[in-house]
Parts: structure tokens; C-alpha cells; sequence
């Protein structure tokens, strides 16, 4: 149904895996939508496929957001949908992980989410739907995912503390929560591929629906968030993960 006729969105990290497949949703459904990204030939890929305008932006670096802003505002003027895709992932012990692992990973998911967000307001309308990307891993003890998995545990926090924020310009905050799915992400993690396979087959197993995730199956739920079908839905989270999380322990 094309129910976001008339509506901008801007999808950060929207040249690959999850933020590619909401990119293609929201277009589907009647937005326009504007993707950012670091890789400038993904970008230009991925404006070219999916019929949408790109901005190369890194949002580590908040000159980089105002930069965005900028010409968002200049090309689009207002937006009325935000999905705060872009983020990183990396794993390591917390005995040995290095001050850069804990930076690189909080500047991108925590700090560059908390200040687009911010620089985005001005521009957003009131009535407009902010949509975080969170991940299961914010609700379990899985080994080697503390600075990931805290920093998806601070944009929930976030998305709870902007829901109240916000609410008097009517803006509805909310939080997808995917479990495993199929990105180019698990290729970013530092593993071997032996082990990102074994990693994902034992994975696959514990999810009740014994497979991945598609990006397209999130893409959807952010879709409805960013609709008026959601228009009573705001500081909440849907966890998208194939049953993962309410596994029985026994
Ligand atoms: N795949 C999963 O199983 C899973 C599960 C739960 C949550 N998530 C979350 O879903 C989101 C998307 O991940 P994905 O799986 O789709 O991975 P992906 O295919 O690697 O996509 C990540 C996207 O983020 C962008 N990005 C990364 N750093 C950026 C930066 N500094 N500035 C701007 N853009 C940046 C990347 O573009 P550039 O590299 O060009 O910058 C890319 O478009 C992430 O927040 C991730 O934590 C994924």
C-alpha cells in the first residue's frame, strides 16, 4: 500500500543490507527517501537501483551530520521520516578489547545516532516518525559483544528518553530490535569465514524459526513504524528475531 505518499525519509547507512532493503520499503510505500553512507560508489550503486538520492555522510563525524542536514534541507526542505540504520558491529574480549574497538564502535552507533538525531529535529515536521536500529544483542550475554551490544542498549534507552521528548511535536520515536539476519555485516565482524559459518549454524538452530533474518522482513516493520498504521505506537521496540530471544532455556 503506498501510504507514505508525500513523505521524505532519510535511511542512514542505506547502501547495504538492512538500511538497502527499508531504502527500497519506504520508496515502495511512496516516499522519497534519501540514503547516506561512507562507500561512494555503493552509494551511487545503490541511488542508481533504487531510484533514490544518496549523500555520502559518516556519522562519526558531526560536521559530517551538519553537512547532510544541510543539503537535506536545501534539496528536500522538511523530512518526516528518520531511520537511524548505519552502525558497525566487531566483537572482542573484554580483556584484550582496545580503547580504539570501544571508540570506533560508540562513535558510529551511540554518539552519531545521538547527534543526527539532534541535528535532524530542526528539519523534521512535527508529526514525523524517528525509527532506531537496535539488535537483540542488547538483551543477551553473548560473548564478546559487550561494546556492541551496550552501545544497541543505549539507543534503546534513547529511544524511550526522545519518546517523551518529543512527544509534544507528535513525533513518534521507535525502535526495531533485529536478530541474525543476512547482511554484509557478518563479513565486517574480523572473523575468518569458517568461523562466521559456524557461528551462524549454531546460531540458526536457536532461532525458533531455524533460519536467518531477510533485510526486507525488518525492512517491512520499519515501514509500518514510519506509517500512520503505528500512529499509537511510540517509545517502543519490536523485536524482529525469529523467536531467538524467547527460546526455552530447557
Ligand atoms: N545483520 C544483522 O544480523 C543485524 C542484527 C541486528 C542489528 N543490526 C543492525 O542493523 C544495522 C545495519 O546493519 P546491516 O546488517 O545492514 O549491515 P551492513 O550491510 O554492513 O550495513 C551497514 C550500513 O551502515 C553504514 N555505515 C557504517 N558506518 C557508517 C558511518 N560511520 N557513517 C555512515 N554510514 C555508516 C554502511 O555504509 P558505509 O560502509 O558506506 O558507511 C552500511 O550502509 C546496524 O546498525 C546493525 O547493528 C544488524
Amino acid at each position: 500500500m503506498k501510504n507514505l505518499e508525500k513523505k521524505v525519509a532519510i535511511v542512514t547507512g542505506g547502501n547495504s543490507g538492512i538500511g538497502y532493503a527499508a531504502a527500497a520499503e519506504l520508496t515502495a510505500k511512496g516516499a522519497k527517501v534519501i540514503i547516506t553512507g561512507r562507500n561512494k560508489e555503493a552509494l551511487a550503486k545503490a541511488e542508481k537501483e533504487l531510484n533514490v538520492t544518496g549523500i555520502v555522510s559518516d556519522q562519526s563525524d558531526l560536521k559530517s551530520i551538519d553537512s547532510l542536514v544541510e543539503q537535506v534541507k536545501n534539496q528536500f526542505g522538511k523530512v518526516d521520516i528518520l531511520f537511524l540504520n548505519a552502525g558497525i558491529a566487531s566483537f572482542a574480549p573484554v580483556d584484550s578489547a582496545s580503547e580504539e574497538h570501544y571508540d570506533s564502535i560508540m562513535n558510529v552507533n551511540v554518539k552519531g545516532v545521538y547527534f543526527t538525531v539532534q541535528k535532524v529535529l530542526p528539519i523534521l515536521n512535527d508529526g514525523g516518525s524517528i525509527i532506531f536500529n537496535t539488535s537483540i544483542n542488547a538483551h543477551v550475554g553473548m560473548p564478546n559483544s559487550s561494546v556492541y551490544a551496550s552501545s544497541k542498549a543505549a539507543v534503546l534507552s534513547l529511544n524511550k528518553v526522545f519518546a517523551t521528548e518529543l512527544a509534544p511535536r507528535k513525533i513518534r520515536v521507535n525502535a526495531v530490535s533485529p536478530g541474525p539476519v543476512e547482511t554484509p555485516l557478518y563479513g565486517k565482524l574480523g572473523l575468518e569465514k569458517a568461523e562466521v559459518e559456524g557461528f551462524g549454524a549454531v546460531l540458526a538452530e536457536k532461532i525458533l524459526l531455524k533460519r536467518f533474518g531477510q533485510s526486507s522482513e525488518i525492512a517491512k516493520t520499519v515501514g509500518f513504524l514510519a506509517s500512520d498504521d503505528a500512529s499509537f505506537i511510540t517509545g517502543t521496540e519490536i523485536v524482529v528475531d525469529g523467536g531467538l530471544t524467547v527460546n526455552a532455556v530447557v
